[in-house]
């Protein structure tokens, strides 16, 4: 991670995944929201299981941060089976997967992240692994090589990335079921940072959990940290209980707005806003101006603001709406470059009154 960023629905590193992994939900039953996924599942975990069968292989498609990777090791947990995870990145030759398919039980769960990062050949690799669960591996060199083929344990490979477009069609073809991930409704995230709370051990009024979950992004990792922050600044700056006025301090400290826009965010619009007269504006433009990898901004920035409706996308490229104007507290759309008429939104108008 480049910066630390309250928001991000990056995963912040091993000290977080440890915090998270306890409070992640470890059955289909703790899972919240996802109704359609958590029927589609049982169902389909149900039949398998009643034919005696592995899982059809699951490709789980969306923005970081919505549970792709919880709901993987919670269908292994309903199967009851084991579970072995890798990413994308990880597998750069055929040679780095062969050990952990052969090491697979039957029924067992493969878990690819970031999918969409598998290079060509072990895409192709993995074709007959799931089709038929074998894989060939060629040995030898020049006239002596050969292929041997070497019958692989039936297991469920689940994949997740946030680019489904960039999986090869006939990889995303071996996929029996396809979850898209949602952002997901303020009342499913009101629930989680109850559930949070709860299991942090923190006392908090529904009022400022409310809070909390209006400004998590729609994002279940955002509203568990901000939980967490929440809860440390309680403890430092108050006498440990969350109420209204602490969540409104920290979470403004922590400068995540009241639409649960963080820095990234409002400069996001802003470049549109101010540098290309609200747009269009070509992704690579905006982020050359901005200094960031277009990925991090079409993965994690550009979601939720399309979400929202604070930015539209043409061919031409991305455009503000008014209502991000508004947000920003920059009135009406310019008449040319750079002339709108600026009335900065304050910090009270951003944030809320603390
Ligand atoms: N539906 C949900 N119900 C409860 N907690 C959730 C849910 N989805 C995600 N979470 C929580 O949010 C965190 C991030 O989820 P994760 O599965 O790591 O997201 P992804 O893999 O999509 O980036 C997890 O620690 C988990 O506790
Ligand atoms: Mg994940």
């Amino acid at each position: 991670m480049p910066r630390e960023r309250i928001v991000s629905p990056e995963s912040a590193g091993p000290d977080e995944e440890g915090f998270s992994l306890s409070l992640r939900p470890r059955r289909l039953a703790e899972v919240i929201g996802q109704r359609d996924l958590k029927e589609k599942l049982s169902i389909a975990i149900q039949a398998a299981k009643a034919r005696g069968e592995p899982l059809e292989h699951i490709l789980f498609h969306g923005p970081p941060g919505l549970g792709k990777t919880t709901l993987a090791h919670v269908v292994a947990a309903e199967m009851g089976a084991g579970i072995k995870t890798t990413s994308g990145p990880a597998l750069t030759r055929p040679a780095d997967l062969v050990g952990i398919l052969t090491n697979l039980q039957e029924g067992d769960v493969l878990f690819i992240d970031e999918a969409h990062r598998l290079g060509p050949v072990v895409e192709e690799f993995l074709y007959p692994a799931m089709e038929e669960f074998r894989i060939d591996i060629t040995v030898d060199r020049g006239s002596f090589a050969r292929t041997i083929n070497v019958p692989l344990q039936r297991f469920t490979l689940i994949g997740a990335t946030t680019r489904a477009g960039f999986l090869s069609a006939p990889l995303r073809e071996r996929f029996g079921i396809f979850h898209h991930f949602e952002f997901y409704p303020e009342q499913d995230l009101l629930e989680i940072a109850a559930r949070s709370a709860h299991l942090l051990a923190v006392e908090a009024d529904a009022e400022s959990l409310a809070e909390i979950a209006r400004r998590s992004r729609g994002t279940p990792r955002i509203c568990i940290r901000l939980v967490r922050r929440v809860r440390d600044y309680a403890q430092v700056r108050g006498d440990g209980r969350i109420t209204s006025p602490i969540a409104a301090e920290a979470l403004k400290m922590e400068t995540v707005d009241t639409s649960g826009l963080d820095e990234l965010d409002r400069k996001f619009l802003r470049v549109i806003l101010e540098t290309y007269g609200g747009g269009p504006a070509g992704i690579e433009t905006i982020a050359a101006t901005l200094n960031e990898e277009v990925d991090t901004l079409v993965d994690m920035v550009e979601p939720y603001l399309l979400k929202i409706g604070y930015v539209a996308r043409t061919r031409q490229g991305r455009t503000v709406t008014p209502a991000a104007y508004e947000h920003l507290g920059v009135s009406g759309p310019p008449t040319s470059r750079g002339k709108s008429k600026k009335k900065q939104a304050t910090e009270a108008d951003l944030f809320g009154e603390a």
